[in-house]
């Protein structure tokens, strides 16, 4: 096949794909009830309406707009729908239901969107798909992949939304009260020092978004790391042992947030007569011990001081994750095999996490579990741009708005994230106390 028909598969393939992930986002959306679509179930983010009409207003401004110098498909709703929030330092949103365009209105946007999108991208002659700066595959995978983080990010506010206005899909399975397996037994794992490479090179045939530019190695001393991410089980004994009233264990800024918000454990817990429960997508089920344990980054560090250790640095991470012993690093934890089913516990196979150590196929070179999928993993390191950094032209504000040392890496992945976003070199990054994200954690021995 010559050069340019390799092209165009792949951007057929591309079509294919954003064809399928609307399948996704759209599906998720019909887990939730009618009666519940104003609702905003995260107070600092928007109502569950905005996404309804951001993810199409996000592709028409960037593909009709940036990539194709086209007009606006909708004077309004282009901009109302183009941007989310991302507050910090606490400020509300105060907006009515009754400020938000009514649904029908926002149906028919977003199919007009769609049918023309289909169309424009139908033509691929470079007069039309070769005008931008950058080859039309690119800006496809960006919205493919915003697409699949909303798929992510909303499933976060769907989990907060309460049970009874949430329909769960015909084919789900319910959780019940899982049985516990045998207790595993938490232990760690000596990384030698060694090199750890982040980000990708420029130029190579894979997508990557602007934060993953450039590829660099950083040189990791030797450490020790949990062979597990944290249980609830375990969180519970630093519940038991007075964690959350102890302020040695928290920052001065953490332990304001929790006393400030009255936190006393994790979001996704219940208590009910005496006993903790857990709220998965669809239920709520008594806390299941040896699932690893969902909490903030203020939460997670003050555990790691508990237990005398600390969250691993970005770096640690991928010299933990994708390093061996014989100094090659591997493409994937497991090896070079693309991400299974076999390999952990994402790609929107499952709402909810399973018990650490269930995907014995994911175990990276040095022995880790679960570091892809069955929820994020927070580290020590604030977002900020790798040497040689640049932001997309086209969409300048996606990384840069958020280098402001006010934001944590998160690296890994959840049930709910899309498997073309476990590559090694993507990083994602959210407040340390932001506590709806899927995210988990293992602490270093330093
Ligand atoms: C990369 C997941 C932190 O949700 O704030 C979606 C992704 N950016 N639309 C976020 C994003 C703009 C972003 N995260």
């Amino acid at each position: 096949m010559n050069a340019t028909a390799t092209q165009l598969d792949n951007r057929n393939q591309l079509l294919v794909r954003l064809a399928e992930s609307r399948l996704v986002t759209d599906d998720l959306l019909r887990r939730v009830r009618t009666d519940a679509l104003y609702d905003r179930p995260i107070p600092e983010r928007h109502r569950i309406v905005f996404y309804i009409g951001h993810l199409e207003a996000f592709d028409w401004n960037l593909i009709a707009g940036q990539a194709r110098g086209l007009g606006p498909a909708h004077q309004e709703f282009d901009r109302l729908f183009a941007f989310g929030i991302d507050p910090v330092g606490g400020g509300l949103p105060s907006d009515q239901p009754s400020d938000w365009p009514r649904l029908p209105e926002i149906d028919a946007y977003n199919l007009r969107v769609r049918e023309e999108l289909d169309r424009i991208l139908d033509d691929s002659s470079p007069a039309s798909a070769g005008r931008g700066q950058y080859p039309e595959e690119v800006i496809l995978n960006v919205a493919i992949e915003h697409r699949l983080m909303h798929a992510e990010t909303l499933a976060y506010m769907l989990h907060q939304l309460p049970i009874k206005r949430k329909i769960a899909p015909g084919s789900y399975r319910p959780v019940g009260s899982p049985q516990p397996g045998p207790p595993i037994a938490a232990r760690m794992i000596d990384i030698p020092a060694g090199s750890a490479t982040l980000g990708i090179p420029r130029g190579r045939e894979t997508f990557g978004w602007d934060n993953e530019f450039e590829i660099h190695s950083v040189q990791v001393p030797a450490f020790a790391i949990d062979a597990y991410k944290v249980t609830n089980g375990e969180f519970l004994q630093f519940m038991r042992a007075g964690g959350y009233d102890d302020q040695s264990f928290w920052s001065d800024a953490d332990w304001k947030w929790i006393k400030e918000q009255n936190i006393g454990h994790p979001l996704f817990w219940r208590k009910r007569q005496g006993s903790w429960f857990h709220q998965t997508m669809f239920e709520e089920i008594p806390l299941p011990i040896d699932w690893p344990v969902y909490v903030s980054q203020a939460e997670a560090s003050a555990y790691a001081r508990f237990v005398g250790k600390s969250l691993p640095t970005e770096a640690q991470f991928h010299r933990a994750a994708y390093g061996t012993p014989e100094g090659v690093e591997r493409e994937y934890p497991w090896g070079d095999a693309p991400p299974d089913a076999g390999h952990g516990n994402f790609d929107f196979r499952r709402w909810d996490p399973v018990a650490v150590g269930t995907y014995p196929g994911g175990r990276s070179a040095f022995g880790l579990e679960d570091t892809l999928g069955n929820g994020w993993e927070w580290t020590s390191t604030l977002f900020a741009p790798f040497p040689g950094f640049e932001p997309f032209p086209f969409y300048r504000g996606y990384s840069a708005n958020f280098f402001d040392g006010k934001h944590y890496v998160m690296k890994g992945g959840s049930p709910r994230t899309a498997a073309c976003m476990l590559r090694p070199s993507f990083r994602n990054w959210f407040q340390p106390h932001y506590p709806f994200v899927y995210a988990a954690f293992r602490c270093v021995s330093n």
